[in-house]
């Protein structure tokens, strides 16, 4: 029994393959540094989704519907916008997502990362207070999340955030990932496959990490203070978010891609100069309260930053994941489809034995 899974072979992929011991992320033969660097997000959900629609088109195309999806996103959801912004971003994306067509096509594939970017964007807006703004198809993805949110195209914040939704759009089989591929096997349909990942990918162990992230950046306050807090942290046994991997046992690669793109974006020296020396700390004394296990900076760590940076709020920041990471599952869940097989694992009863 291996209740974690680590040591099953549950898939083949053609899709990603990581390298924990070199702290190496390859997403179909293109390494994730060079992906978030020049690739525009739709580019990516054409090199992930190749092979496994039929009909997909060229990116340009692809670019151009998933514009036209927005919008008919916005016309078809924003009567419910102010009831389901009253719970938290990725419950909305999850509610939003809920009531669709549930196909295995291409359509319900595009009109879910549509639909998830439009409700992020709204929901942004209503708790401030402020009225939605309609998408715009001629932006791409990542543009137009931002001029939604903020009422103004900033090709910096786009710029950060494409690169965020494509560093993180692929993951190999990472909980969520399963979750869908799961799903997905029963032949559910694409959206409920979706939500199945939107639902592992909540817990504070996989992708709700970034929120607590700065909340401990906060409460550390200062550099000179974080050999101490995080000493006190680790002696009540707690976890350090943003550290620590269950594949990598070197650096997550996707740390650096994003420290890179908040390096990048205006006004954020002094907080990233805060969290490098307390990322500093922490692997020290990571590395003496644990020597038996290489923790190291895990994708968290710099996404809270960036997320910050590009303005959301700290409790939206999964359902930010959500909306890049929607890529992988859906050219997941068609390659599980594409087995015609459940998954079914099995159990060990240890129960009681059968009353006489
Ligand atoms: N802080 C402190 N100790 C840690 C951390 C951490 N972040 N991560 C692992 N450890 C410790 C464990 O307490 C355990 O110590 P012990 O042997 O003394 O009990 C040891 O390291 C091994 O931990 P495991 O639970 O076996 O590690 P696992 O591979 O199962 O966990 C996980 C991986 C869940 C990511 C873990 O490292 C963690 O909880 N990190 C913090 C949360 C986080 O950053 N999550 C985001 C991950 S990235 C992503 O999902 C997108």
């Amino acid at each position: 029994m291996d209740a974690g899974l680590e040591t099953i072979i549950a898939a083949e992929t053609v899709l990603s393959r990581i390298d924990g011991a070199k702290g190496q992320l390859i997403i179909r033969g293109r390494a994730i540094e060079d992906l978030a660097r020049t690739e525009e997000f739709e580019s990516v959900i054409h090199i992930l989704w190749t092979g496994f629609f039929d009909d997909l088109p060229n990116v340009s195309t692809l670019k151009t519907r998933l514009g036209a999806y927005r919008v008919e996103a916005f016309e078809n959801l924003s009567d419910d916008f102010s009831r389901l912004a009253h719970h938290p971003p990725l419950e909305m994306v999850r509610a939003g997502l809920s009531l669709g067509n549930d196909g295995s096509d291409l359509d319900t594939a595009l009109q879910a990362v549509a639909r998830a970017g439009v409700l992020l964007a709204a929901h942004a807006r209503l708790s401030r207070g402020e009225t939605p703004i309609r998408p715009n198809a001629a932006h791409s993805h990542a543009e137009d999340i931002v001029a939604m949110m903020t009422g103004t195209p900033s090709s910096h914040l786009a710029k950060g955030l494409n690169a965020y939704l494509v560093t993180v759009a692929e993951h190999g089989l990472n909980a969520s990932t399963f979750a869908a591929r799961v799903v997905a096997s029963t032949q559910a349909g694409l959206l409920s496959a979706i939500i199945g990942g939107i639902s592992a990918l909540k817990g504070p162990l996989h992708g709700g990490a970034p929120g607590p992230v700065l909340d401990m950046l906060d409460e550390i306050g200062h550099a000179d203070k974080a050999q101490a807090w995080v000493s006190n942290a680790l002696d009540r046994g707690e976890r350090l978010m943003g550290f620590g991997h269950r594949v990598y046992r070197a650096r997550d690669p996707r740390a650096d891609a994003l420290k890179r793109t908040v390096s990048h974006l205006p006004k954020t020296a002094g907080r990233l100069q805060i969290a490098e020396d307390v990322e500093q700390e922490i692997l020290k004394a990571l590395a003496i309260k644990k020597p038996g296990r290489t923790l190291e900076t895990n994708v968290e760590y710099y996404t809270a930053l960036l997320l910050e940076a590009i303005g959301f709020e700290r409790t939206a920041f999964t359902a930010v994941f959500a909306c890049g990471r929607m890529a992988g599952w859906v050219a997941h869940a068609q390659e599980q489809l594409a087995t015609k097989r459940i998954v079914r694992p099995k159990s060990v009863y240890i129960g009681p034995s059968l009353a006489a």
